[in-house]
């Protein structure tokens, strides 16, 4: 894919009681990441923090601008992979912070997925009881989402993400043009993620994505742009109406609940978490149809759409048993299972409980 000449940067605001800061997405940024971190006038070191072909690729580039601003930088390069996310791979990167003598005043970088963001922002947020962290997502599901919101977290053997906290980022810095070595099935399984703010919040992000599916999944410029674009207008208007999820915040959680479950039934291992949640808004969108709240066309809608950028819509192999497993530990599950219904393409609300037979028939239907 050609690497596009430097535009103007799109700015987004995010607003929260916890901090508030500036999406900056555009191309060619990592040279010039200084200038859109937003650091504080005393930051003298920063550590970045990176794994795999980010490691090689992208955080070199970071280093080189933050060093040639003055700043006291170290590189640490840690475990690639899901498996990495955990609290052995943090206490490493504390070792690092005290041996490099992280003060106060200094910053991290995460340049990576959303595992590094997770990680990164993880560490950050308690070292020192809280230090700055830039986030620099490289993969689609990072920019779109998980760079944004400040959750950070790590996984212990029992679960994911059991450990975390909120820490809101100084800034997150999205280049698009590191989407071109992402494999493709990472871009396909992250426009998952951008069709569901399509669902919830903006439908032009369909018509996009049903107009020029091969190009979404290229990632090609000026269609990728628009969509990341409108997809991040969406995570921070609803991340700054509500930072903590008391409300608005869950409607995020479209396609998630029966999502989760199946990525976990598929021992994270089977489906990308993009991929998941494809299957999630397949019985999303047939809820949404079984309770009267939407137009039975939408099922259709939402199949063709996401069979047209190559995304599972059924072929599920987990038991209804297995997945109502998962279901019922959602931690997002308080009194029974809540789930995110669609009214119209761009319109989302909560629903609780449905009879649990409407339930077990959908997930049969993800066969
Ligand atoms: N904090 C949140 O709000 C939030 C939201 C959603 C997901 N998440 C978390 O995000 C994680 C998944 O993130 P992910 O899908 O980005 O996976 P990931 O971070 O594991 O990245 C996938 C792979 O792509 C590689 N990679 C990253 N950028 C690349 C690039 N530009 N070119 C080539 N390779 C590249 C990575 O090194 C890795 O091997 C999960 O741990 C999930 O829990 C967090
Ligand atoms: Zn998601």
């Amino acid at each position: 894919m050609p690497q596009m000449p430097a535009v103007n940067p799109v700015r987004v605001p995010v607003i929260t009681p916890g901090g508030s800061y500036d999406i900056v997405i555009g191309r060619g940024l990592l040279d010039d990441v200084v200038r859109y971190a937003g650091l504080a006038p005393h930051t003298r070191r920063v550590v970045v923090i990176a794994s795999g072909v980010p490691a090689k690729l992208y955080a070199p580039r970071v280093v080189d601008a933050l060093s040639a601003a003055g700043l006291h930088v170290r590189l640490v390069e840690v475990p690639d992979g899901e498996q990495a996310k955990n609290l052995t791979t943090v206490a490493g990167l504390y070792e690092e912070f005290a041996d490099f003598e992280l003060g106060r005043d200094d910053a991290v970088f995460a340049v990576g997925g959303g595992v590094t963001g997770d990680m990164a922002g993880f560490a950050a947020a308690s070292w020192h009881r809280g230090v700055a962290v830039v986030q620099v997502p490289t993969t689609l599901l990072a920019q779109v989402d998980s760079a944004v919101g400040g959750k950070t977290g790590v996984n212990l053997p029992s679960g994911k993400n059991l450990v975390g906290a909120f820490h809101q980022p100084r800034s997150v810095v999205v280049d698009l043009d590191t989407l071109s070595t992402l494999e493709e099935r990472d871009r396909r399984a992250g426009l998952g993620e951008v069709a569901k703010y399509g669902f919830i919040a903006d439908p032009v992000v369909l018509s996009l994505l049903e107009e020029s599916p091969d190009d979404a999944v290229a990632a090609a410029p000026g269609v990728i742009d628009e969509l990341v674009v409108r997809s991040l207008r969406c995570k921070a208007g609803v991340v700054s109406a509500d930072e903590k999820e008391a409300g608005e915040r869950a409607l995020l959680n479209y396609g998630h609940t029966v999502g989760h479950a199946v990525e976990a039934a598929g021992g994270y291992a089977r489906y990308r978490h993009g991929e998941a949640v494809a299957l999630g808004m397949v019985f999303a969108a047939r809820l949404s149809v079984a309770v009267g709240e939407a137009e039975p066309s939408l099922v259709d809608r939402t199949v063709a759409l996401l069979a047209g950028l190559g995304l599972p819509t059924g072929g599920l192999e987990a038991t209804t048993a297995e997945l109502w497993s998962y279901l019922r530990r959602d931690k997002k599950a308080r009194d029974g299972v809540r789930f995110v219904v669609c009214s119209k393409p761009g319109a989302a609300r909560l629903v609780d409980q449905p009879s649990a037979d409407l339930i077990d028939e959908l997930l049969d239907s993800l066969r």
